[in-house]
């Protein structure tokens, strides 16, 4: 399959002829990669089975991990859910549009092929332009997740949607204007309590001051998803995501132990001839000698490390290293969702300086 690259620039005509073109070719099934302010999407018409059989395909992903519905205005939200909570309100009104994904009862019109057999359906509005652009142009709902082949981290930029999805997908939208850089916030509204079921840049602590109580999905806590004792309510979750090609190994500990028990640790793999790398902030770069380093940015700013961090797990594979050796980051706010990813693609291999 040939795949149409377009890029989008300052000229807002030649945007509005991108997104009737993408357009176009989601009201025929086809399926267009695009950008949102999270990560990079991959989008069908979420009314479509077949669309989204070719979703999966694409990706390569298991049926039984649903999709996320993009919508672009919030008016949607009633045709594509039912029953419909208060709380669902005061997010939207709170976070819409934004990286926040609302799990709600399923409407008749969402075709079970996108919510893995659930009776529930996952429910965003992204904030980028250009996502919504596309999604206001072709009228429809787009179901869409992340842009990457299945396993693979998320893309936060173009190049590497076109690594993984070229010849696979109808056209790929390159603007590599991402701000979070993680994927959004999910949180589940269809019963009890509400439960966040993946964290992202819309924090435990932004949930509550708008709802009260909020509970995290037990089962993503740290020992509970390595034992796998019990199952995530987000299918996508008991999943090894985000793993780079190397193994990947998290150091925490006092800031000065973690940076000498990571030198200690390269010294003796490039003796074993090993190529290494290491993650870390702008603070430490230049503390680690004689091998491969990657800032995500200022420990201060957990934005930027949340930005940058899948980039960084996509440039060590580009780099070819067997190893990688990360920093840890602190547990609030977003550095909840950064250690989560962080986590995962480190296979949970952690050790204390
Ligand atoms: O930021 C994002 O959410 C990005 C951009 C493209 O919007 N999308 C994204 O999609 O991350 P994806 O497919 O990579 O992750 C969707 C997650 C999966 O873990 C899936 O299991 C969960 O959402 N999910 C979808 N529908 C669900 C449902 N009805 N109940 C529980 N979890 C659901
Ligand atoms: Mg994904």
């Amino acid at each position: 399959m040939d795949t149409i690259i377009c890029k989008i620039s300052n000229d807002e005509k030649e945007n509005d002829k991108i997104f009737e073109k993408a357009a176009n070719i989601l009201k025929v099934g086809g399926l267009v990669a695009f950008p949102t302010e999270t990560v990079y999407g991959l989008g069908g018409n979420a009314l479509d089975c077949n669309a989204a059989k070719k979703i999966y395909q694409a990706k390569g992903r298991p049926s039984d991990n649903p999709l996320i519905v993009h919508i672009a205005n919030v008016e949607d939200l009633e045709k594509l859910a039912v029953e419909i909570p208060r709380e669902a309100y005061m997010l939207a009104n709170e976070f819409w549009p934004g990286p926040l994904t609302m799990v709600l009862k399923k409407s008749g019109i969402v075709p079970k092929e996108i919510t893995g057999g659930l009776e529930t359906v996952a429910i965003r509005m992204p904030s980028h332009k250009t996502a919504e652009g596309m999604i206001k142009k072709s009228g429809l709902y787009i179901a869409a997740p992340s842009a990457n082949t299945s396993g693979r981290p998320s893309p936060t930029k173009a190049k590497y949607v076109i690594e993984d999805l070229a010849g696979r997908v109808d056209m790929i939208i390159a603007d590599d204007t991402i701000e979070v850089g993680i994927e959004s916030t999910i949180v589940d509204l269809s019963e009890g309590v509400p439960t966040i079921l993946r964290p992202g840049g819309i924090t435990k602590e932004m949930l509550e001051a708008v709802l009260g109580k909020v509970q995290i999905d037990k089962a993503i806590e740290e020992g509970n998803l390595l034992s796998g004792s019990i199952v995530p309510k987000a299918p996508g979750m008991k999943y090894r995501h985000y793993a780079p090609k190397a193994s990947l190994l998290l150091v925490e500990g006092d800031e000065a132990d973690v940076v000498n028990k990571i030198n200690e640790l390269v010294a003796y793999d490039k003796k074993n001839g090993l190529k290494v790398a290491v993650m870390t902030t702008d603070e430490h770069a230049n503390k680690y000698p004689n091998v491969i380093v990657k800032s995500l940015g200022k420990r201060a700013d957990e934005a930027s490390i949340a930005r940058h961090l899948f980039e960084a797990l996509r440039e060590f594979d580009d780099l070819e290293v067997e190893k990688i050796y990360s920093e840890s980051f602190s547990k609030d706010n977003i550095g909840q969702a950064i250690m989560n990813r962080l986590l995962k693609a480190a296979g949970h291999s952690v050790i204390t300086a």
